[in-house]
């Protein structure tokens, strides 16, 4: 069965004016009301009936499509961050302190803008469309894609598989980074507090150099990925903040280190966690201090379906052409988006949204970040083929 393309049928002016309201009226992760509410009211407006709100916190499901065939999800996040905007664009953040600077508001448009092009092809759709409107992506390590799956939000129906995207400020607008296995990192996160004992400058044989010892241990945890790890396994620790001393002249009492730890292989997570703790504990103790540490895990390891994977190749060649899929390398940013993929099987991509004068590009999380808006019908157009191309390959047989 063929359901045809969406291409270049998506509502640009439609997509492009929810994008700028959600930049106006950034929320934070947990606080998302406005935004999940203003979904709702544009799900109704399209004829969408089974609108399931209040999810985890903001979260919204919906699903139409009549048919008995398999189900597909497509996934968009919500939250902005707590970032001071610094663009000069019409539509800038409203709210003092809080910026729409990873994107999520054109997620957020461009997954309706899909609603709009699927809807209208409803009566060819011979299963299931779910779609979810996640809150707190931001939120790590709890983020909201655990909570929705343990509200039971995903199970009548199951998706069959998961879709979503995240805009790619490295990547030009019209190209679409995808692959199959690894796409982004696990990360986790510690602190450690080092008790020593402070004292005089000058009588450092009657203290124990809280200071001294933190450098010594963020050294020697470099010898984890360097030492330990195999070298053709990807591995990071990083320090972020290491806080100790108050006076030039006084020997640090305590010292407070922060950082993360990203890696791919579940296997290679699991021995850096436990090559920290014993660094930590044995270095500390070594130089006459104590060391207490706390480690979180984060979001697991994005790990992509290969047929899933397909699918959207399939579909970003159907939208944009073949040549719109340049070979691209993992990366060990972390998205929440991993925790669906530990239930079903899916994909995730990266959607070019960096401008043709490159000097407007700034990363993900800037203050000044902003995408190409000619981004937002793509978008929109590549999760519908997603949908539809999967049906083409999974509902043939129903
Ligand atoms: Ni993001």
């Amino acid at each position: 069965m063929s359901l045809g393309t969406v291409k270049h049928k998506a509502d640009q002016a439609y997509i492009t004016g929810l994008r700028r309201e959600f930049h106006q009226y950034p929320e934070l992760s947990g606080q998302e009301e406005r935004t999940a509410s203003r979904v709702c009211e544009e799900l109704q407006k399209l004829g969408i009936t089974d609108i399931r709100k209040q999810i985890a916190g903001h979260g919204v499901v919906a699903v139409f499509g009549g048919g008995a065939g398999p189900t597909v999800a497509l996934r968009a996040d919500m939250d902005a961050l707590p970032i001071a905007e610094k663009t000069d664009v019409p539509f800038k953040s409203t709210r003092d302190g809080i910026m729409h600077a990873c994107g999520h508001d054109s997620h957020t448009a461009m997954l309706l803008g899909a609603a709009k092009l699927l809807k209208e092809a409803e009566q060819h759709i011979p299963g299931k469309v779910v779609l979810i409107f996640q809150p707190a992506e931001e939120n790590a390590p709890i983020g909201g894609a655990r909570p929705m799956i343990e509200a039971g939000a995903l199970e009548d129906p199951r998706p069959d598989a998961v879709f979503g995207l995240h805009v790619w400020p490295d990547l030009p607008v019209g190209q679409v980074g995808v692959k199959s296995g690894y796409l982004m990192g696990a990360s986790d996160r510690f602190s450690i507090r080092i008790q020593g004992k402070g004292g005089h400058a000058s009588m450092p044989h009657e203290t124990v150099d809280a200071a001294l010892v933190a450098v010594q241990i963020a050294q020697v945890l470099q010898t984890i990925v360097s030492r330990n790890v195999n070298p053709m396994e990807a591995g990071v620790i990083t320090i972020g903040k290491i806080e100790a001393g108050s006076r030039y002249n006084v020997i640090a009492d305590e010292a407070v280190m922060e950082g993360t730890v990203r890696s791919f292989h579940p296997d290679v997570r699991d021995l850096i966690e436990k090559r920290f703790a014993e660094v930590v504990e044995h270095v500390a103790r070594s130089m006459g201090a104590q060391a207490e540490i706390t480690y979180r895990r984060g979001y697991p390891v994005l790990n992509n379906d290969e047929t899933a994977a397909g699918i959207v190749r399939s579909a970003v060649a159907e939208v944009l052409g073949a040549q719109a899929l340049p070979q691209i390398e993992a990366a060990l940013t972390a998205e929440d988006f991993a925790v669906y993929l530990e239930h079903f099987p899916g994909a995730f991509f990266w959607l070019g949204c960096g401008f043709e004068d490159k000097s407007k590009n700034f990363p993900l999380h800037h203050p000044a970040f902003l995408i190409d808006e000619r981004v937002l019908p793509i978008g929109a157009e590549l999760l519908a083929e997603t949908a539809l191309q999967f049906f083409n390959q999974k509902g043939s047989n129903v």
